[in-house]
């Protein structure tokens, strides 16, 4: 706490010196003549209604100046879209009460320091989809609006999105002036690795709900990257390079929403650090390319989940039906109670009953698209789960759960095998291998009776002969029935 008030007093003092310089030039420039706002050059260019300034998609190839902005004092925008356009520098925008400032698609390079100091009420910037650098941004770039002494921070600033520019790393301090940020996307970044540097950027807006860091070629987390969002509820770490789990995500046990899309994730097992999530509702676990596994205990924990999805993995094969258990001090199985659950375009032969404790709380299910072996595993699903699906409404789901073996049932869907109430055999391998499994007993047996049988035969043949049963059958008539039989 210290040190960071210490940090944004020294930024303070930097700052305040430059912002002062130019707040002089600026003044100079400031002109207003117009008196109707619609007359404005903004307004004649953009179209300008109910706050809103829509420059969106227009062919601009320079950012407005300060005389344009202040022709729009009286309009009093609060929402400014310029995206699509093909501007590359932004420079400062005049003292305006907006509070949506859209500059996405733009082509931006360069941004003027303090280009926002005048936007008090800003709460949402849009900067993604840019050509912004590392080395482009930094705080003087975002600094907040004049104070007395220099730039104070953005009081009401939420979202900031720098989605898909070319950012390597980010400044330690670059948020430094909105602290109380609750939306970050930085997406599509080719940041590769968070360093310390980046890593303090992110780690000190405490007040984050929404993380994004989707493909941003990430094969790691750094420990302590999450440790202070107390209030983290989503987070997209979808298509990176991540090969397990991240451990990190022990850091974030207030998360709702997480998304590991498009990860190359080979296995799922019992050590993979998600069951701090207690409070997770919806888990993306799809178009994982080399998913192969889902073992017991994989995803236990979850006691919150709602939405599953663990769809279009095309290697998906072995999933253990206690994927969700966990078990408590009294050893008590404990289930989440999905409602949504998608195992659609996977590799899973079948549907095990015992993957959900209850199935009659989803509402809605996808299982298409799978190669189904029709044996007597999946009776239940035509007999069960099919007609739960039609009161979902899901019957696209049904016709595309297609039987791929045995052969004799090869393109039938389960809806067909539903409607001709179909009995499913156990399937033709299984019982090749029982039919082989009884053939090696009997030949086994007849060998051992061959074996045993032989010299027993042998030797009591060879002690009829000497007389051996007559001497018994004088002392000891119980032996004398057995004997006989044999
Ligand atoms: C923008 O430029 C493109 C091609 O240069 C043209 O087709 C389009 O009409 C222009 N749009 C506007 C709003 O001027
Ligand atoms: C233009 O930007 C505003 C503010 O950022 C936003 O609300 C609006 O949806 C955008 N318009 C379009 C068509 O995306
Ligand atoms: C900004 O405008 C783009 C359209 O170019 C839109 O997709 C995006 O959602 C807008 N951003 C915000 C924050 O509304
Ligand atoms: C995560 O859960 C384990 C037990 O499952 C616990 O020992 C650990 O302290 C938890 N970590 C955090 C950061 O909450
Ligand atoms: C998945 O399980 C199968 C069978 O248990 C095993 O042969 C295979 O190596 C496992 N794959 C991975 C990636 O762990
Ligand atoms: C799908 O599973 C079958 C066994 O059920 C296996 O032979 C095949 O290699 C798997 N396909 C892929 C793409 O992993
Ligand atoms: C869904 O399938 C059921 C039985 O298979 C059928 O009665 C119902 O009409 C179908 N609904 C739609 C919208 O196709």
């Amino acid at each position: 706490m210290v040190s960071c008030k210490l940090l944004s007093f020294s930024a303070f003092f930097v700052l305040s010196v430059s912002v002062k310089l130019s707040v002089t030039q600026v003044d100079v420039g400031t002109d207003t003549t117009s008196p109707d706002p619609l007359s404005t050059t903004i307004c004649t260019t953009c179209s300008c209604a109910d706050g809103v300034v829509n420059c969106m998609n227009l062919n601009l190839t320079t950012f407005f100046e300060i005389p344009d902005w202040d022709g729009l004092k009286d309009f009093k925008p609060l929402s400014v879209n310029l995206s699509q356009n093909s501007i590359t520098h932004i420079s400062r925008i005049s003292k305006l009460p907006i509070r949506e400032l859209n500059l996405s698609n733009c082509d931006i390079q360069t941004i003027e320091d303090g280009s926002f100091i005048y936007l008090e009420d800003l709460a949402i910037l849009d900067l993604s989809n840019n050509k912004i650098s590392t080395s482009a941004i930094n705080k003087k770039v975002f600094a907040g609006p004049l104070g007395i002494l220099g730039p104070v921070n953005f009081k009401n600033m939420q979202y900031l999105s720098l989605a898909n520019n070319d950012l390597h790393s980010l400044a330690q301090d670059l948020f430094l002036f909105m602290p109380d940020l609750l939306h970050l996307d930085l997406s599509d970044n080719p940041l590769a690795f968070i360093d310390q540097v980046t890593m303090g950027a992110i780690s000190d807006l405490k007040y984050l709900r929404e993380l994004r860091l989707s493909n941003c070629e990430l094969e790691t987390l750094p420990d302590g990257l999450l440790r202070r969002q107390r209030k983290l509820r989503r987070l997209d770490l979808s298509n990176n390079r991540f090969t397990t789990i991240p451990a990190v995500l022990k850091e974030a046990p207030s998360l709702v929403y997480l998304n590991l899309d498009r990860t190359p994730i080979q296995t799922l097992d019992s050590s993979a650090s998600l069951g701090n999530l207690t409070k997770l509702q919806e888990l993306s676990l799809s178009r994982l390319s080399r998913l192969q596994n889902v073992s017991a205990g994989a995803l236990a924990g979850l006691g919150d989940l709602v939405i599953l999805r663990m769809n279009y993995n095309p290697r998906l094969t072995n999933l253990d039906p206690d994927f969700l258990v966990s078990k408590n001090e009294d050893d008590e199985e404990l289930w989440p109670n999905l409602r949504e659950l998608y195992l659609n375009n996977n590799n899973l032969s079948t549907i095990d009953s015992g993957i959900l404790d209850n199935w009659k709380e989803l509402v809605a299910a996808d299982f298409s698209t799978n190669p189904f072996i029709c044996d007597c595993k999946n009776q239940w699903v035509v007999d069960v789960l099919v007609p739960l699906l039609v009161t979902m409404s899901a019957n696209s789901t049904i016709n595309n759960m297609v039987c791929k073996k045995p052969a004799e049932l090869k393109g039938l869907t389960f809806g067909q095998l539903n409607e001709a109430s179909k009995t499913l055999v156990c399937s033709e391998a299984e019982s090749i291998t029982e039919v082989q499994v009884s053939n090696m007993a009997i030949i086994l047996g007849i060998m051992i009776g061959i074996v045993v049988t032989f010299p027993m035969v042998l030797v009591l043949v060879l002690l009829w002969r000497r007389g051996f049963f007559s001497r018994l059958r004088e002392g000891k008539p119980d032996y004398d029935e057995e004997a006989e039989d044999l």
